[in-house]
């Protein structure tokens, strides 16, 4: 398997910092070794799913049952790190334009309770089951209590009822075992798909969470899990200098107390933008907190952006390039872009842009990836430059087990709880209060 490059050349950080920093991750790293193949017993066991045999032949059983039920749609009923690591896998690997390559299965994703967006995946809900075509739907929700989700899910699963008779055979709920959503789906015989114990939304998206409905769009999902497997091993690893988790988290840790409290991530292939999506919740959850681990007031924390080359060259990069010094970028490419299309060498458009007669468009697009780079390093703004093989499977699950577990190392160098979010909660519980009322007036 071909592993991710990464190369810190232009982190403007000297290595003997970035070593002094990074022997402060030593426990953590210690912490994680001694939690491998002892099951779900920490937070950080989340590096244990690539490894679960048990847990993945229960979702790849699942699968093929469902599957048996010929599906033409998958609605996604979840929000968060319930649906967003999906989302990244799927379209980076199927592609963001997937539902309209007229797919066997096409997929929607029902988050946010905006009533236009549900009615729209009612529509089609309705559709597909009007012509015939069989809807699952997998509610996935931990607490199996968030507002949205569960909201939602009322209306999608009466569409269910409306149209077949064995409604129930098509919903699969996964979440905690015991949660309140879990106790219904037992109750109405719905088919449950356990979330491991321990295991946060943000850090889920190799267990039953992501798994299934990769499963179910033909995603391969031992590959997914074999490239986290290696990824995992290297951020295990002791010798700090071989230890991208922890190198990349000093960099970044380096930069941030500097003043660079903006953490961008440029990708440079459009199918990653939600890949994108993905990193952000996960370190502006996990690292954006009021208190450290001692209870101390401390409003910590980096604010990721996302990017994509080379569209947003066109947008961000003036403020990237010419604002302040206040951004860590990390520049995240393809190296084999298969598809190979070429402008013709010579025809009556060849006047207009010389340069790219006879070029590829992979050939075009790093061309101006190096430009980009270039401008930085001329600028003297630090980046990180991380490569993926190509976007496969391994490639992404290497990608996205470097993201979680250097965010953990991140959580140790700032010391915060990387695995809470009680800022979020507060929103929550605000949002049930005000639900609770009579009325609610529009503000
Ligand atoms: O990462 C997290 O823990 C959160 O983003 C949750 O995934 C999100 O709030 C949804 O929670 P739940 O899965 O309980 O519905």
């Amino acid at each position: 398997m071909e592993m991710l490059k990464i190369s810190y050349d232009d982190a403007l950080i000297p290595e003997s910092r970035i070593l002094e920093t990074a022997e402060r991750i030593i426990p953590e790293i210690e912490k994680a070794r001694s939690l491998l193949s002892t099951g779900y017993v920490d937070n950080f066991s989340f590096i244990n799913l690539p490894d679960d045999k048990k847990h993945l032949n229960i979702v790849k059983e699942l699968v093929r049952e469902k599957l048996a039920l010929d599906p033409r749609l998958l609605v996604v009923v979840g929000i968060g790190g319930s649906n967003l690591g999906t989302i990244a896998v799927q379209e980076a690997i199927l592609g963001r334009l997937y539902n309209l390559s007229d797919p066997g299965i096409r997929v929607l994703y029902a988050d946010t309770t905006d009533p236009y967006l549900i009615r729209d995946i009612v529509g089609i809900m309705k559709t597909t089951l009007e012509n015939e075509g069989n809807v699952l739907l997998n509610v996935i929700s931990k607490s199996g209590t968030t507002t949205e989700t569960i909201a939602n899910f009322r209306i999608l699963a009466g569409m269910l009822r409306k149209y077949k008779r064995r409604y129930e055979e098509y919903i699969i709920a996964t979440s905690d075992k015991g949660s309140k959503l879990w106790s219904l789906a037992v109750r109405e015989g719905f088919t449950t798909l356990e979330i491991p114990a321990k295991i946060v939304g943000r850090y889920s998206v190799f267990s039953s969470v992501g798994l299934f409905p990769l499963g179910i769009l033909g995603v391969k999902i031992e590959s997914l899990l074999e490239g986290a497997r290696k990824m995992r091993d290297l951020c295990l690893t002791m010798d700090l200098n071989k230890n991208p988790a922890a190198v990349i988290a000093s960099i970044q840790y380096n930069h941030y107390i500097e003043g660079k409290n903006i953490s961008t991530l440029f990708f440079f292939s459009s199918d990653l933008e939600s890949l994108g999506k993905w990193c952000r919740q996960l370190i502006a959850e996990s690292l954006g907190k009021e208190f450290n681990r001692s209870g101390e007031r401390v409003n910590v924390g980096m604010t990721p952006t996302v990017s994509i080359g080379s569209t947003d060259l066109h947008s961000i990069a003036q403020l990237y390039l010419g604002g302040p010094y206040d951004k860590l970028v990390t520049f995240i490419s393809v190296e084999d872009s298969a598809p190979r299309l070429q402008i013709s060498k010579d025809n009556e458009y060849s006047y207009l842009i010389p340069e790219i007669n006879g070029r590829r468009l992979d050939e075009i697009l790093n061309a101006i990836l190096e430009g980009a780079k270039e401008a930085f390093r001329r600028g003297k703004r630090p980046f990180i430059d991380i490569s993926l093989p190509d976007k496969t499977e391994s490639s992404i699950g290497q990608f996205m087990h470097l993201k979680m577990i250097e965010t953990v190392y991140l959580g140790r160098l700032l010391n915060v709880n990387p695995f809470d979010q009680s800022a979020v909660e507060k929103y929550k519980k605000e949002t049930r209060r005000i639900l609770s009322r009579e009325s609610i007036k529009h503000t």
